[in-house]
C-alpha cells in the first residue's frame, strides 16, 4: 500500500493478533521488521525475513536489550509499534489491586517504556524520511468512552491516549510523530476474551453476545486484524505526515454516536 522501502520497524506482541498482522502488513510495504513477544515469534518473522525476539514489555533492561538489537543488528529504527496489551472485565468489586497493576504495567507502562528507549534511535534516523520517525500506541474505543466492568482496562487505554499526545509534544522537535490507534472490537484471542466478559456479565451465550457486539458497530460486524494493520502502515507512512498527537479510530462507527 505505501512504500515503507528503508525503514525498520518494531512490532511488541506480535506472535498474534493485531500485532501479527501489523508485522505482516509494515513488511508488505516495505519495512524490515522486528517482531516481538513473550515468546519470540520466531515462524512469522522468518516468513517475513524480519527478525523475532523475546520481550517482555514490562521489563526496562528487555527493552534495553531489543533498542541494541534495533541498533547493532537491523541499522536502527523508524517505527515503533507499541501494540503489547491485555484484557481485563471484571466488576469492580472483583477487581484486586494486583488485577489493577497488572493491567496498567503491560498496557500503560510497556507504552512509556517504548517511547522512552526508542525515541533517541528513532530521532538518529528521522531526517530521512518526509514525515520523520513514528511511534503508534495501540488504545481503544475502551480509551474514549467507558463501560460496565472494565475499568481498569479503560483506564489504562485512556492513559494510551493521553500519554501519545504528550509524546507528540515533546517529541515533534525529534521529528518523531506520535499517534494512538483506536480499534473497535477486533477478531482476535483479545476479541474472544472480550466476547467471553460480555457473555458472563449478561447471562447471554456466547454466540447471541458475539451477535450483540457486531450489532454495536454500526457497520454491522466485529474488526479484522488487516483492518487496523492498514491504519497503522498509514500512521507509519509519509502519507500521515502532518498527523501526530491524534486519534485514529478504527470501530466500524462503535463511537461516532
Ligand atoms: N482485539 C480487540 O478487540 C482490540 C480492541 C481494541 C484495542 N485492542 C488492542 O490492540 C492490541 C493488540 O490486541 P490483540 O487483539 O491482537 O490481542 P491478543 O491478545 O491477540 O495479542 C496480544 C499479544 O500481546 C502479547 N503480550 C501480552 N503481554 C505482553 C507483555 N508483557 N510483553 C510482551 N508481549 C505481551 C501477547 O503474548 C499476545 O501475543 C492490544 O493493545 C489491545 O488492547 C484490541
Amino acid at each position: 500500500m505505501q512504500d515503507l522501502d528503508g525503514r525498520i520497524a518494531l512490532i511488541t506482541g506480535a506472535g498474534r493478533g493485531i500485532g501479527a498482522a501489523t508485522a505482516r502488513a509494515l513488511a508488505a510495504a516495505g519495512a524490515k521488521v522486528i517482531l516481538t513477544d513473550l515468546e519470540a515469534p520466531v515462524a512469522l518473522a522468518e516468513s517475513l525475513g524480519g527478525w523475532a525476539l523475546t520481550q517482555d514489555v514490562t521489563s526496562e533492561a528487555d527493552w534495553e536489550t531489543v533498542m541494541a538489537f534495533a541498533r547493532d543488528t537491523a541499522g536502527g529504527l523508524d517505527i515503533l509499534v507499541n501494540n503489547a496489551g491485555l484484557f481485563l472485565m471484571k466488576p469492580l468489586s472483583e477487581t484486586s489491586l494486583a488485577d489493577w497493576k497488572r493491567i496498567q504495567s503491560v498496557n500503560v507502562e510497556g507504552v512509556f517504556l517504548g517511547a522512552k528507549h526508542a525515541a533517541p534511535l528513532l530521532a538518529e534516523r528521522a531526517s530521512k524520511w518526509r514525515g520523520g520517525a513514528s511511534i503508534i500506541n495501540l488504545s481503544s474505543v475502551a480509551g474514549l468512552v467507558g463501560s460496565a466492568g472494565t475499568s481498569a482496562y479503560n483506564a489504562s487505554k485512556g492513559a494510551v491516549r493521553l500519554l501519545t499526545k504528550s509524546l507528540a509534544m515533546e517529541l515533534a522537535p525529534l521529528q518523531i510523530r506520535a499517534n494512538s490507534v483506536h480499534p473497535g472490537v477486533i477478531e482476535t484471542h483479545m476479541g474472544d476474551e472480550v466476547v467471553a466478559g460480555f457473555s458472563a456479565a449478561s447471562g447471554m451465550g456466547d454466540n447471541e453476545t458475539r451477535v450483540a457486539l457486531a450489532q454495536r458497530h454500526p457497520l454491522g460486524h466485529m474488526g479484522d486484524v488487516v483492518n487496523i494493520a492498514d491504519a497503522i502502515v498509514f500512521l507509519a507512512s509519509d502519507r500521515s505526515a502532518f498527523m501526530t498527537g491524534s486519534e485514529l479510530v478504527v470501530d466500524g462507527g462503535m463511537t461516532a454516536n
